[in-house]
């Protein structure tokens, strides 16, 4: 089975802007002399940065859902790679060779730092607020059999230079309740179903971290409290909208006062990991937490962030990505699968920077300053476990759409600089475009970076224990309990 946007539609119904909705009744009265958010539809949002582009067409993406279509993505290798020289990742742009870890953390990596910046997922503004975390309750429960401690928590985000928008980041921390020091933490992307499982009602509930179904055995959460770890889940659309119209909202809407976007103005994905950064300053200030073991995991979308997040805040010790397709961990020069062209229209080019659109346009994927390989060397030296199921083969296969040997070329694309800092990435033979793939259900987990294809679908669930059993080489829980 492909991967369809089985997400989409619920995720449109779940996280529709109105999280981070004005509150003018709130609002101090100096409030009333603000201009208003804008109220645009994500079409009259997108419209206006391609007015602020210059751009007048944009190419249409492909079509994931029907094979007769003309733009039906491609699943054909001979035609996968109409830009196969990728970026090199330990080159200055003035053409010398990086030869030392320190040319590349004084020169090359700000340079590929300022192009993801200002073309791809854009820049976090230096004015954004500060963030002040409440604990808004603390339970003692178990899961399984393991006692846990559970702190919900709000980020109030400072909102005092525009009280017609209020942001509250909602994030819950687990940890063992016998712990014998502070825990490890693996944080999670989650998605939120609370809306969609009580009606219209706003988030603020204690259900709102539901599982996907349908996968048995221990979930993630368990399998971490066996290590002696703990897990968090912060609610990525709490503070900022999956969806175009919410762009004069949330964190993105409250930097610039309610007005749109500039073209190198952060996306959503960087959002995203701006908030999973305020809540590891979060965990630097609670001692049941060893804030320098924090790993960060997401899937798909929040794949996509996961990486982004890892990349940017060298904080995160650890990341497992989970099928983050386009816009994560596959080649953006790649034709399979979902494309660039699907990234510029007008239901995802709110992941991105404003910039972005001009490669679905003027520019081809080809002119990309960056691509993928080089996302993930952002985070080296520390350790990446790229994840995905299996195209086809099996029952529930992930399908075509999200591009792994794409994505696995990246990822030993990547390698150089994990070498340059005297870490090892996959262990493969040959070049990221010769490289094959090991089977499904093998891990590469040999080096700093880590591979695995479950035989699943569009999860990473079954890919935690051999994440697990990897991370074990970085990652140490306190003593157990006696
Ligand atoms: C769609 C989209 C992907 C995304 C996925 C998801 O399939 O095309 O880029 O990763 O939704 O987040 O569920």
């Amino acid at each position: 089975m492909q991967l369809r946007n089985v997400f989409v539609p619920a995720l449109a119904a779940l996280t529709a802007a109105n999280f981070c909705h004005a509150e003018p009744s709130a609002a101090p009265a100096t409030a009333t002399n603000l201009p208003p958010p804008m109220n645009w539809t994500a079409g009259q949002d997108h419209q206006n940065m391609m007015e602020q582009l210059g751009i007048k067409t944009l190419r249409p993406g492909a079509d994931g859902m029907n094979p007769k279509a003309a733009n039906y993505q491609n699943t054909d290798e001979a035609r996968a790679n109409p830009y196969p020289n990728l970026p090199d990742p330990l080159t200055l742009n003035d053409g010398k060779r990086v030869t030392t870890p320190e040319m590349w953390w004084q020169q090359r990596r700000p340079e590929i730092v300022e192009d993801f910046d200002r073309e791809v997922y854009g820049r976090v503004p230096k004015n954004a607020p500060k963030v002040t975390w409440e604990i808004t309750s603390v339970t003692r429960t178990n899961n399984g059999a393991i006692p846990v401690i559970t702190k919900q928590l709000t980020g109030h985000v400072d909102n005092s230079a525009y009280p017609l928008i209020s942001v509250n980041i909602q994030l819950t921390l687990t940890t063992p309740a016998n712990a014998t020091g502070p825990v490890p933490v693996m944080l999670e992307f989650g998605f939120d179903f609370s809306r969609f499982l009580r009606g219209t009602n706003r988030f603020g509930g204690t259900n709102a971290f539901r599982r996907f179904p349908g996968f048995n055995g221990p979930n993630w959460q368990q399998l971490v409290l066996s290590n002696g770890w703990g897990y968090a889940i912060i609610v990525p659309t709490s503070y900022q909208a999956d969806d175009g119209a919410g762009l004069t909202r949330g964190i993105i809407g409250l930097c610039n006062r309610g007005q749109p976007r500039k073209p190198d103005d952060w996306g959503a994905l960087r959002a995203w990991a701006w908030g999973a950064s305020r809540a590891l300053d979060y965990f630097e200030t609670d001692p049941a937490v060893d804030a320098k073991q924090v790993g960060i995991e997401g899937l798909s979308r929040y794949g996509k962030a996961t990486l982004v997040t890892m990349a940017y805040d060298p904080r995160f010790a650890i990341a497992l990505v989970g099928s983050s397709g386009e816009g994560g961990a596959k080649l953006s020069r790649r034709n399979w699968g979902e494309l660039v062209e699907n990234l510029t229209g007008t239901g995802e080019y709110h992941w991105m920077a404003g910039n972005f659109l001009k490669y679905g346009g003027p520019l081809t994927p080809g002119d990309l300053p960056v691509d993928a390989h080089e996302l993930i060397a952002l985070c080296a030296p520390r350790p990446v476990f790229i994840s995905y199921g299996a195209t086809s083969g099996s029952p529930g296969a992930e399908g075509t759409w999200v591009d792994q040997h794409g994505s696995f070329m990246a990822t030993v694309a990547a390698e150089p600089v994990y070498r340059l800092l005297a870490k090892k990435g996959l262990e493969v033979h040959g070049n990221y475009l010769t490289a094959p793939m090991p089977p499904v259900n093998t891990a590469l987990t040999n080096g700093d970076l880590a591979w695995r294809q479950h035989d699943g679908g569009h999860t990473d669930a079954p890919n935690w224990p051999a994440f697990l059993q990897w991370a074990d080489r970085y990652i140490h829980g306190p003593p157990p309990t006696k």
